[in-house]
C-alpha cells in the first residue's frame, strides 16, 4: 500500500527552510571543488557548516549505516558515493548530494560539478541530466501523474542517446527522509498516481552515458554503472501547489523559476 502524506501549511514552512539550507550547502561548497581536494575534505567542510553554522543535522550520517554526512559520486559512480581520501582530479565530474534536517523537516538536493576542465561529452551528459530534471519539474501540477514525470525524463534522455537508471528513484519527503510515493524517472504518460496539492517529493534523475545497468560495490552503498561509463544526476525537493510547483531547494545558478508561472 502506498500512503502519501499531504503537507500542512506548517509543514510547508518547515520544508521551505530545510530546502533552503540544503541549497545553501551546495552554494557554499562550490568554491572548494577543485583538483587536489579529497571527497573526505568536502564532507568535513559540509558537515561542519550544517552542524555549526546552520545548526541542522546532516541526514545521511548513520542513515541505515551510511558512514558520512554527504554523498560524493565521481564519474561512473551513479549515486551514494562515500566520501574518502580519494583526490579529485582534473576532468572528473562529481555529484554532491546534500540532505539536511532542520526542525524535523528534510531538504534533499544534488548537483553536478566539473573538476577543472571536463571533456565536452561529460559536460553534455550533465547538461542533459539537468534538462531532464527541469522538464519534469515544469509539468508538475495537480492532475499530472507520476508516469508523466517518468516519460518526460526518459524521452529527453533517450532522444539524446543516453539511458535512465532504473534501480533508484525520487521519493516523497517531509519529516521522513524517504517516504511514498516512489518517483520513477522512466515510464508512460497517463499512468501512475495523480499529483495533489500539498504533496512534497524529489525528482532526481540519474542519466547514464552508456547502458542503464548499475551495481552496488561491496561497501554496500556505492552504485556504479556496469559498463563504467559516466553517470550524471541532479535533484530538487519540491511541493505541488494549487497551480503548479514550488522548488524548495533552488539555488542562484538554477535556470528555472522557483514557482511555476
Ligand atoms: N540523498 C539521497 C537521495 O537523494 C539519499 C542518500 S542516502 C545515504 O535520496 F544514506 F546514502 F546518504
Ligand atoms: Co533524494
Ligand atoms: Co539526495
Amino acid at each position: 500500500m502506498t500512503t502519501v502524506t499531504l503537507k500542512t501549511a506548517k509543514d510547508i514552512l518547515g520544508m521551505r527552510i530545510a530546502g533552503k539550507l540544503a541549497a545553501d550547502v551546495l552554494e557554499m561548497i562550490a568554491e572548494y571543488v577543485k583538483p587536489g581536494i579529497t571527497t573526505g575534505a568536502l564532507d568535513h567542510i559540509c558537515h561542519d557548516y550544517i552542524v555549526n553554522v546552520q545548526q541542522a543535522i546532516p541526514a545521511p550520517l548513520n542513515y541505515k549505516g551510511f558512514p558520512k554526512s554527504i554523498c560524493t559520486s565521481i564519474n561512473h559512480v551513479v549515486c551514494h558515493g562515500i566520501p574518502s581520501n580519494k583526490l579529485l582530479k582534473d576532468g572528473d565530474t562529481l555529484n554532491i548530494d546534500i540532505t539536511v534536517i532542520k526542525d524535523s523537516y528534510h531538504g534533499d538536493t544534488s548537483r553536478m560539478f566539473h573538476v577543472g576542465n571536463v571533456p565536452i561529452w561529460a559536460e553534455r551528459l550533465s547538461q542533459i541530466a539537468q534538462e531532464c530534471m527541469y522538464k519534469a519539474i515544469k509539468i508538475v501540477k495537480p492532475g499530472c501523474c507520476l508516469g508523466d514525470i517518468g516519460e518526460v525524463i526518459q524521452s529527453h534522455a533517450e532522444k539524446n542517446g543516453f539511458s535512465v537508471v532504473r534501480e533508484f528513484c525520487g521519493h516523497g519527503i517531509g519529516k521522513v527522509f524517504h517516504e511514498d510515493p516512489q518517483v520513477l524517472h522512466y515510464g508512460c504518460a497517463g499512468s501512475g498516481m495523480e499529483l495533489k496539492a500539498g504533496m512534497t517529493f524529489t525528482i532526481e534523475p540519474m542519466i547514464n552515458q552508456g547502458k542503464a545497468g548499475t551495481r552496488v560495490l561491496s561497501d554496500g552503498w556505492t552504485a556504479i554503472t556496469k559498463d563504467r561509463k559516466l553517470s550524471a544526476q541532479w535533484e530538487h525537493t519540491l511541493l505541488v501547489t494549487d497551480t503548479g510547483y514550488e522548488i524548495f531547494t533552488l539555488r542562484t545558478d538554477d535556470t528555472i523559476s522557483r514557482i511555476s508561472e
